[in-house]
């Protein structure tokens, strides 16, 4: 083991102990290896040693879904799958929500600290200043259809703002890569609810600098005709909440999506604008509009025994329920229902499909079929219900969800470029084609 390893080992309390090593033998020719050990890990490449002869080319690891590789070294956020926990940068999820603000958390996830007074107050008055668009982002977005979706539209707008700050491509500029991860952070709220407005066919609303981060988006959302938009503090702070829940969730599909990506060297919008693309769907960011049509198709508190039965003899699948990391409550959906209440109070509205929820939730947990495959709550189940709350459309859920990611996928993004071990993701394959196939004239066929 190299010192430099043995020290990161030391410091980042990894399980490995110097020696730690791998023995394995390859039955097709005899041969032993011995491989090292470290942060719980063997390298890959190792394995690339083994092989039956000179000209062979040597074992692979195949692991679809990449369930079982780590593919870099991160101090983001770290989840306790088991234990159902999660932390930014080591402080627990709960403090957060309790305690700070998510302008607060995306400074703590991007640069890897608790801002000073200063740095806060200075990082706010950036992001509150660089919320407006390029007029020009606006006619971009009339050009949909009145009927787009709104997700698709934010995809194709973040998209397009790489082309709008080309001085992002200068991906080694520390001052660039602020720069952008201020912008997408400012603007991804405008893009989003241009979106919204767009498909309702109402004019655009300007933000208003004057707003937190939630009470101007709220502001973008839902302003009509008044002077001034005033949002209820419940459901700003709800909303704030719900947005620190989202803001980074370690390597998960978007999160790995953005940092392929950005291996190619490609400049962070468009990195990030692949985060966007990963998180549309259905398995991912959509999940919870999902649980909306499933709450609504089961309809009723006395229909959840039948529906449960569907999900057992493998018919349904419960969405919201169930994650390839936590084999436990996930923290999220426990912190998001502490808040439920509050917004139907706010918003005085009874949503039914929260009994439903609670419901199913009650039964699933007492049942040995979800027990046993250690399927919980996720945080998609809790979360549309809430959104409903909120008054924001089914079709917004996953747009939802993106706005705060956004500071994950910056942080994921820059400690990736900053990463020694930086390099193209170019997995391998097992070849299953034809070899050798000779090419047919198509009046031969
Ligand atoms: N409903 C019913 N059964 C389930 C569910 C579910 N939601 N999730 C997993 N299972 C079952 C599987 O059928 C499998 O059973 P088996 O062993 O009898 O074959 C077992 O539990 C293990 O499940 P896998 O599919 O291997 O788990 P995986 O880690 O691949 O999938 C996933 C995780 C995709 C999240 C899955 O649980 C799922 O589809 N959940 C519903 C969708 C959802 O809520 N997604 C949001 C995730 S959170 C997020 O992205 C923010």
């Amino acid at each position: 083991m190299s010192t430099d390893k043995a020290q990161a080992t030391e410091n980042g309390e990894a399980q490995a102990v110097q020696g730690d090593s791998l023995t394995v033998t390859d039955n097709r020719t005899g041969e032993s290896y011995e491989f090292e050990i470290t942060e719980g890990t063997v390298s890959a490449m190792d394995f690339r040693q083994i092989k039956v002869s000179e000209d062979d080319f040597g074992l692979m690891t195949h692991d679809p879904g990449l369930s079982n590789t780590s593919h870099c070294r991160s101090s983001v956020s770290y989840i306790g799958g088991e234990e159902g926990t999660l932390e930014y940068r080591g402080i627990p999820i709960d403090q957060l929500c309790d305690y700070s603000n998510y302008l607060e958390v995306a400074y703590l996830l991007i640069y890897g600290h608790l801002p000073t007074e200063d740095e806060y107050n200075d990082w706010v008055y950036q992001v509150t200043h660089h919320t407006f668009v390029h007029e020009n982002i606006k006619d971009f977005m009339h050009g949909f259809r009145h009927d787009a979706d709104p997700m698709g539209m934010l995809l194709a707008s973040v998209g397009a703002l790489s082309t709008f700050y080309p001085e992002a491509r200068e991906i080694q500029n520390e001052h660039e890569r602020h720069m952008a991860a201020v912008r997408l952070i400012a603007k991804m709220p405008t893009l989003a609810a241009f979106a919204y407005r767009h498909s309702l066919g109402l004019p655009y609303v300007y933000p208003d600098n004057e707003l937190s981060y939630t009470g101007n988006f709220l502001n973008m959302l839902f302003k009509m005709s008044e002077a001034k938009y005033e949002p209820d503090p419940r459901v700003e702070r709800a909303l704030d909440v719900l947005f620190i829940l989202h803001a980074d969730h370690e390597q998960n599909c978007s999160a790995a999506t953005v940092r392929t990506v950005g291996s190619s060297l490609t400049d962070p919008y468009t990195a990030i604008t692949g985060g966007v693309a990963a998180l549309y769907g259905p398995l991912h960011g959509g999940a919870n509009i999902q649980v909306v049509e499933m709450l609504e198709r089961i309809g009723s508190t006395e229909n959840v025994p039948d529906f449960l039965e569907g999900v057992k003899n493998g018919n349904e699948r419960m969405m919201g329920f169930g994650h390839r990391v936590y084999k436990n409550y996930d923290p999220r959906a426990r912190i998001i229902q502490d808040h439920i209440e509050e917004v139907l109070e706010a918003t005085g509205k009874q949503n039914p499909l929260l009994d439903i929820a609670r419901e199913l939730e009650k039964r699933a947990l007492d049942d040995e079929y979800f027990t046993d495959r250690k399927l919980y709550p996720n945080v998609d189940f809790y979360s549309g219900v809430i959104y409903e709350a909120l008054n924001i459309p089914t079709e917004m859920f996953t747009v939802m969800f993106a706005i705060p990611r956004t500071s994950g996928w910056m942080a994921q993004w820059m400690e990736w470029m900053n990463d020694e071990e930086l390099r193209i993701v170019r997995p391998r394959q097992i070849y299953t084609g034809a070899r050798d196939a000779d090419y047919v004239p198509i009046n031969e066929r």
